[in-house]
């Protein structure tokens, strides 16, 4: 059940190995990429005291050892002070330019150890040991990394390839379900924006790979993957067709923004509903038809996601404040909203053509059903 994916960037390229109990063959993976047999390990405490054995002991059958650090868990440890205390701790356990530095957790863990690794010694190579599914689908892969600052999410950071993923679809069974079917609101995302069948496919077994159904997570972390892959193979550095991973962000970063980065609103519920927005959006301007929306809500309701504005707990902006946050999205060129809008399901384009009335009676029409 194991499947691997290229990701194809000239000599930064390196695979994203997809399957169960990957952690077990750790060892064997990384081990031709080491120099000598040592690891330095990053994690958050939660996955941590579920997935650190397991790693330690995938590691050992290779003969190879580990010293690890855990993180407190959550977005706020995307900050410099975890940031400054991982670049002192590898630089304390004596980690060289050639060595190699681990990323186990979820994107928060990713993105900070991605960082720490292009800082250290102007840049040590990293493996992503993703175990959420946002993760798995999306945040390993593709090389942006970075911390949060009091400005706001992403603004500091570094583009750093990976040398190796390595997905274990088996870790996803410790997720809370509400951190799962978050992560699947970005599996959407990727049939929204640009396959058909895939999202077909989703909306067929959706259901079973929420409960468990181990092949069905397989394959649909695996298409995911394969979908950025080729999307940053085209563009690593977001000049144009990265853009498209963005859809449904737009409205998804103005929710978070709204409801102070907080648990009322996690990132892949806002990109759920922010797809919804979007494909409504979409066929308001004509460009697709009126049954592309519905049927995207549909498929986020049947599978027990939040849908609509009035699925946020507690109270939202209007819709000009609302309006007002997607503006200061860093997404935004030259002042115009810079929108990735649909011709129809897995059709996804990038325009900043778009009135900000019809956003704006959109937001309303929205707010209007909380
Ligand atoms: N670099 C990129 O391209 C990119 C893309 C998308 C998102 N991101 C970033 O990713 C972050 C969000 O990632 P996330 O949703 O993984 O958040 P996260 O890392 O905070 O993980 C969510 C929660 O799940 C827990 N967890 C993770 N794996 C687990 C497991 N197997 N079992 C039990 N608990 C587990 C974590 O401890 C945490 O409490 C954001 O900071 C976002 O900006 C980056
Ligand atoms: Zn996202």
């Amino acid at each position: 059940m194991q499947e691997t994916v290229y990701v194809d960037l000239g000599d930064r390229s390196y695979d994203v190995v997809i399957g169960p109990d990957l952690l077990a063959e750790a060892g064997t993976r990384i081990a031709p990429l080491l120099r000598r047999p040592r690891l330095a390990v990053v994690s958050d405490e939660q996955v941590a005291a579920l997935h650190l054995d397991g790693l330690r002991a995938g590691l050992a059958t290779a003969g190879i050892e580990m010293v690890s650090l855990d993180l407190p868990a959550g977005e706020a440890t995307k900050s410099w002070p975890h940031f400054e205390r991982t670049v002192e701790w590898l630089l304390a356990e004596k980690v060289e330019r050639n060595d190699v530095v681990v990323a186990l957790g979820g994107g928060v863990i990713g993105d900070l150890v991605g960082f720490a690794a292009a800082v250290l010694r102007r840049g040590v190579r990293f493996v992503q040991i993703p175990t959420s599914l946002l993760a798995q689908v999306d945040s390993s892969v593709g090389g942006k990394t970075g911390i949060n600052a009091p400005q706001g999410k992403n603004l500091i950071g570094a583009f750093h390839q990976p040398s190796l993923v390595l997905a274990d679809t088996s870790v996803l069974q410790t997720l809370t379900p509400r951190d799962f079917i978050a992560g699947y609101g970005e599996v959407v995302k990727y049939g929204l924006l640009g396959d058909a069948v895939f999202f077909d496919w989703l909306e067929q077994n959706g259901p079973a790979l929420s409960a468990g159904d181990m092949a069905a997570r397989v394959r649909a972390v695996t298409r995911s993957v394969q979908m950025k892959a080729d999307i940053v193979a085209r563009d690593e550095t977001e000049q144009g067709d990265r853009a498209l991973l963005n859809l449904g962000h737009t409205f998804c970063h103005a929710l978070e923004a709204a409801t102070g980065y907080s648990d009322r609103l996690l990132h892949g519920e806002g990109v759920a509903i922010g797809c919804a927005l979007a494909f409504e959006l979409s066929s308001r301007l004509g460009l697709c038809s009126q049954e592309d929306p519905s049927r995207v809500r549909a498929h986020l309701k049947a599978m027990g996601m939040k849908t609509d504005l009035a699925d946020i707990p507690g109270d939202l902006p209007g819709a000009e404040a609302l309006l007002d946050l997607m503006g200061q999205d860093k997404k935004v060129i030259d002042g115009q909203l810079r929108f990735i809008l649909a011709r129809g399901i897995g059709q996804a384009f990038v325009t900043s053509e778009v009135p900000a009335d019809a956003v704006r009676s959109v937001l309303e029409d929205a707010l209007a059903t909380c």
